[in-house]
């Protein structure tokens, strides 16, 4: 048992932002800090964290706590186990109270399960240094594979002695129950046979006898598995053995390197994603440590999450290899999917990352690295388009291939502009492509592959957009509100100037406030948001503008009602940046600030040609059930907006060229 003045010592010390902040991501918002929340999955950030209050909140999915939840919630951890992490962070010593032996039976098993792999990678490290055997034969192998000594002690590399029971002698001479050693994998019980109730094994013996040790960590640095490669070239024995999955290592969460590398990846603000740990491990040799392996399975979900915690960029960098492509087809799909801008790193000569960083120098690699890594959907393109040069049915059916990658990302917008790319690269129509997209877009329209925007909706309006035919036009409508609303609440003051002409043709110069021009030309088209939420948004707006104020972001946050509020605090952020998202297309490249009207002038016309868009088709559907009279006026109506989106498609054109 803990003593209460412990806990309280622990709960005052452990900040909540600074406990929190080694896990995720978290920008200032003003008094609190927003980040990705790490219980759900998301996009857009809703987790805050308040310093004042010792909190942290997350308005997508509710969870709630002080940082001793916190813990417990992410690391997976009991009360008792998240104090004494948290007190060993700070160094706060814990003196346990006398524990009954009942309560020394409770003893959490997880906890025995974490002290063996501990004590066994202490143990294959001594072995490594201290014995002969590990000297010449593991220390050896790693030496003349160039690691250096500093390298080793931070991967904690060790070395299992060929001897088959070394291993579990040395853990059951330490007072370690046989049970553990085997319920972590470390062990195997061979000759097991039952007698009455209870499993008999006449042997226990090591899993990884004679090979070297890397241990693995799951993200609070505590070692769960070990994966051992053998030094014998004999084709038939497995080259890894990696621990089982347990109580304490479950494979699709853990990422080899994530514990090292994820203050790098926050700084760098992109991962390198490799194939093994030898490849890990030499990037940091080479100084580069934002750097993570999916060790011994494809890359899962789960563990794209743990990194999109950090960053939105990832740079694939598998081997040129067969076995590396088929990794590389399974992993990137899934990262486009979770939203993520994805590039590929190919290595010359078939090197991989740990071969290449030998052959040139650590300068030279860390250029290869930031001169070398392509986009990944623009370099498909391009490899696409250059093999099916003369080969018109073969193009057909590699479009085929490029639109199921470019669909699978969640973003209307950046989807778009990939579209526009590609279409590009490929020489082909980009409405053809477009229509494409969207085809596949609404065939696998489950739940999981529409944008957040879209799963935000409230229930009503998520109904009616159900029966609407055209949800991918909806989405980008929505997409064009949520960002001139953000413009408004974070530029909305700012005062531009306008040129437009008066009835009598004549051009004048006008200034007025963002916020202005905005619902000026709202209200000129008769334009309403289609989300209500918005549109209650906008009204507020308008109505705080006629009384003479220009109510900004703050104003919307501290909000009384929770739709705007949350509104506010998931979406409109400053630091969306609209110019980074763009700028590798060379579109919007200066700070947002300077292209506010740009920005608005570009969502509200680009609003007004969805919106045109809609009502054309709808009146077309119309003419379908119309009398001949009615079906004349519907078709002037039509051809009236149509010009009308000319116009727009005109003044859009300006904005947005090359
Ligand atoms: N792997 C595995 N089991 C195998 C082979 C590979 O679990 N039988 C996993 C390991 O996590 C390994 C990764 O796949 O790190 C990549 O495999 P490979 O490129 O063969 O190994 P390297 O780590 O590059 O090892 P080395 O450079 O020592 O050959
Ligand atoms: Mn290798």
């Amino acid at each position: 048992m803990i003593p209460r003045d412990t806990v309280d010592k622990i709960i005052e010390t452990a900040r909540v932002e600074e406990v929190i902040g080694e896990f995720i991501t978290l920008k200032k918002r003003g008094a609190n800090l927003l980040g990705l929340c790490p219980f759900h999955g998301e996009k857009t950030p809703s987790f805050t964290v308040s310093p004042v209050k010792g909190i942290y909140k997350c308005f997508g999915c509710g969870k709630a706590g002080n940082s001793v939840n916190f813990i417990m919630e992410h690391l997976n951890l009991t009360y008792p186990e998240a104090l004494k992490w948290l007190a060993n962070k700070y160094s706060i010593e814990v003196i346990e109270k006398e524990i009954t032996p009942e309560e020394k039976e409770q003893l959490n098993e997880r906890e025995s399960l974490l002290i063996v792999m501990q004590f066994a990678a202490r143990y294959f490290v001594q072995n490594m240094l201290e014995t002969d055997e590990g000297r010449s034969i593991g220390l050896g192998y790693f030496t003349e594979r160039g690691l250096r000594p500093d390298i080793i002690q931070k991967f904690q590399i060790g070395y299992s002695l060929e001897e088959r029971r070394a291993f579990s002698n040395a853990a059951i001479k330490a007072e370690y129950l046989p049970k553990y050693l085997v319920k972590t994998g470390m062990s195997i019980l061979s000759n097991t046979h039952v007698e009455g109730n209870e499993i008999l094994a006449s042997e226990i013996f090591d899993r990884y006898a004679g090979r070297v040790m890397f241990p693995i960590q799951d993200e609070g640095g505590r070692v769960v598995a070990f994966g051992g490669r053998t030094l014998s070239s004999d084709k038939k024995v497995a080259k890894y053995i990696n621990s089982p999955e347990t109580d304490i290592y479950h494979k699709s969460k853990v990422l080899y390197g994530l514990s090292l590398g994820k203050k790098a990846i926050q700084k760098n603000n992109v991962c390198y994603l490799v194939e093994g740990y030898m490849d890990v491990i030499a990037m940091h040799q080479a100084g580069i440590e934002n750097v993570v392996a999916s060790s011994g399975t494809s890359l899962t979900i789960e563990q794209i999450k743990a990194v999109h915690r950090f960053t939105n960029n990832i740079v694939v960098l598998y081997d040129g290899d067969e076995a590396g492509q088929k990794a590389s087809e399974r992993a990137i799909p899934l990262l486009l999917e979770e939203g993520m801008n994805v590039k590929l790193l190919l290595f010359p000569d078939n090197h991989d990352p740990d071969s290449y960083s030998r052959l040139v120098t650590a300068e030279e690699f860390a250029n290869y690295l930031t001169d070398n890594a392509q986009d990944f959907l623009i370099f498909k393109a391009r490899k696409l388009s250059a093999e099916t040069k003369n080969d018109p049915i073969k193009k057909a059916t590699v479009i085929k291939d490029l639109v199921s990658s470019i669909s699978l990302i969640p973003d209307a917008i950046i989807r778009s502009v990939y579209v526009k790319e590609c279409a590009n690269i490929m020489e082909i129509e980009e409405q053809i492509l477009q229509v494409e997209v969207n085809k596949l877009r609404r065939k696998s329209g489950d739940k999981q592959k529409r944008t957040e925007d879209e799963t935000q909706v409230t229930t009503e309006l998520s109904e009616v957009l159900e029966k609407k035919e055209d949800k991918e036009e909806i989405q980008l409508i929505r997409f064009e509100e949520k960002e001139l609303l953000r413009l408004m609440m974070n530029y909305g003051n700012i005062v531009i100037l306008i040129e437009g002409e008066d009835d009598d043709k004549v051009q004048h110069s006008v200034e007025m406030t963002v916020d202005e021009f905005i619902i000026f030309e709202l209200y000129r088209d008769e334009i309403e948001f289609e989300d209500p939420i918005h549109q209650m948004i906008l009204d507020e707006f308008k109505h705080e503008i006629e009384q003479g104020r220009l109510p900004l972001l703050s104003y919307f946050i501290q909000h009384e009602n929770p739709a705007i509020s949350g509104f506010a605090i998931n979406n409109a952020q400053i630091n969306y940046n609209l110019s980074e998202k763009w700028s590798k297309f060379g579109v919007f490249i200066t700070d947002e600030k300077n292209e506010v009207k740009k920005s608005s002038e570009h969502f509200l016309f680009s609003l007004k040609d969805k919106k045109l868009n809609s009502f054309i088709l709808n009146l077309k559907e119309d003419l379908k059930v119309l009398s001949h009279e009615e079906i004349i006026k519907t078709q002037e109506s039509i051809m009236k907006l149509e010009q009308n989106k000319k116009r727009i498609n005109k003044l859009l054109g300006r904005i947005i060229i090359k």
